[in-house]
Parts: structure tokens; sequence; C-alpha cells
């Protein structure tokens, strides 16, 4: 059976005070869980995050990185970078990144690859807008996003990817993907897995739900058969609730 793999994405939050306050409560509140805990911080958190989270379940992960190794790339920050200072996840592709800050397929593929390439493990996004929600396209650009991000990957890598689907229109908006509409989605890209790299690799890869989730909602979306935990935006900058999250089957 997969494990449930839950993760906050803070975004553009917190300071390190209070990161470090955050994560000594959460630390308590998430010590006996099964599950898998993961932080995405932002970079000026990371070294206060794995500071206060060594010898705790919680790991530590970035929101972005860029995919060349160092260079003239003024402002941005490698994979070697992260990995240097202990940071084990990424996240690639977020949607907020393809909106805001032009991250393409292909960007994504790359980044995907470079994080390999230095021993980190990437978070991959994807996700539909409304309008392709609406247009019956939803299956089609998630299944694409999923195969373009992959593309060229070792074949032994795939099922360390981690995926998660975040329909855009739920990020935020408070409007949850019904338990069943996220889990059809989430099938429709263990097939594309299973149809690409057979069935021990579908069967064994994490994809995770995003957009909205909250302490209310999460143990119906996470105990779906295909759904193997969440993304969590607003809901993980309070320990509190996050942990109601990550405890959701206790
Ligand atoms: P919300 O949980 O705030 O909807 O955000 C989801 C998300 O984008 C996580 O990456």
């Amino acid at each position: 059976m997969r494990r449930k793999v839950i993760a906050g994405n803070w975004k553009m939050n917190m300071l390190p005070n209070e990161t470090i306050g955050y994560i000594e409560s959460l630390s308590k509140l998430v010590k006996d869980t099964e599950n898998e805990v993961i932080l995405c911080v932002p970079y000026t958190d990371l070294f206060y995050a794995l500071m206060t989270a060594q010898g705790t379940n919680i790991k530590i992960g970035a929101q972005n990185m860029h995919f060349e190794e160092k260079g003239a790339y003024t402002g941005e920050i490698s994979a070697k970078m992260l990995k240097s200072i202990n940071v084990e996840y990424v996240i690639i592709g977020h949607s907020e990144r393809r909106q805001y800050f032009a991250e393409t397929d292909e960007t994504v593929n790359k980044k995907i690859k470079a994080s390999f390439a230095n021993g980190l493990n990437p978070i991959l996004c994807v996700g539909e807008t409304l309008e392709q929600r609406e247009s019956a396209l939803a299956e089609e650009v998630i299944t694409k996003q999923t195969r373009l991000a992959l593309d060229g990957l070792d074949d032994e890598l795939i099922d360390k990817v981690i995926i998660a689907y975040e329909p855009i229109w739920a990020i935020g908006t408070g409007k949850t993907a019904t338990s069943d509409d996220a889990n059809n989605a989430i099938k429709s890209i263990r097939n594309e897995i299973r149809k690409l790299y057979g069935d021990k690799v579908a069967d064994n890869i994490i994809i995770q739900y995003g957009g909205s989730v909250k302490s209310s909602n999460a143990k119906e979306l996470f105990e779906t058969s295909d759904i193997d935990g969440g993304l969590v935006g607003g809901a993980s900058l309070v320990p509190e609730e996050f942990a109601k999250i990550v405890n959701f089957n206790n």
C-alpha cells in the first residue's frame, strides 16, 4: 500500500522567528503520525526550518529552483545550493509559477531532471484552469503536463517523483474539488503513468491532491482509492490546523 504524504506549501509567508515557533509546535502535534510530513518554506526560512526540524519527523522542502547548477542567473537558487544545506524536497511547476513567472512544461522538465541530478525529490504540480475544466479538457491538460514534465527521465526515477494534482480553480478559492472529481483526475494521471511506465511504477507513485484542503475535508479526500495525501496552502500556515490534516486518519 502507498504511504500518505502531506506537504505544506507556505508560499510567500512566514519569517524566520515564525518558522521556528511553528515547527516547535507542529513537531509535538505530528510526532506519532505514520504519514510523511513535509514543509515547503521560503528560501529565507530554509536554514531555520532545517535546524528546528532536526530530530523530528518533519522534512523540509523549497518551493522552486533553477535548472542550471550555477552561473549568471541573478536572483536564482540552484538544486545544488538547496542540497548543500540538506533540503530534501522541492516543489516544481506550481501553477502560480506557471502563471506569474512564465514557467513552461519545458522548464518544468529541466527542473525535474536537475533536482534528481542533485539528490532532491521533486513535487511536480499539474492542474487545469476553470475554463479548461468547463470545456472538458481537464484530463487532456493534466495528462499532457505529466507526460512532458517526465519526458526523458530515467525510468527508475519516475516513481520517486511526487505528483500534486492541483486544479487551478480550487487554489486559494475555498472551492475544493469533490473527492470523486479529485480522485478521478488523479486516476487519469495514474493511468497515463501506467501506459508510459507500466504497472509497478503506476501503483507506487504518490499522487497528492491540492486546492483548498482543510481539516474538515482532508479525511474524505485522502481516504479515496487514488489520492495519496495533499499539498496544502493556506491551511498549512497554522500548526494546529495543519496537524489536524496530517493526523486525518488518527
Ligand atoms: P490552498 O490550499 O491555499 O488552496 O493552496 C493550494 C496550493 O496551491 C498548494 O500548493
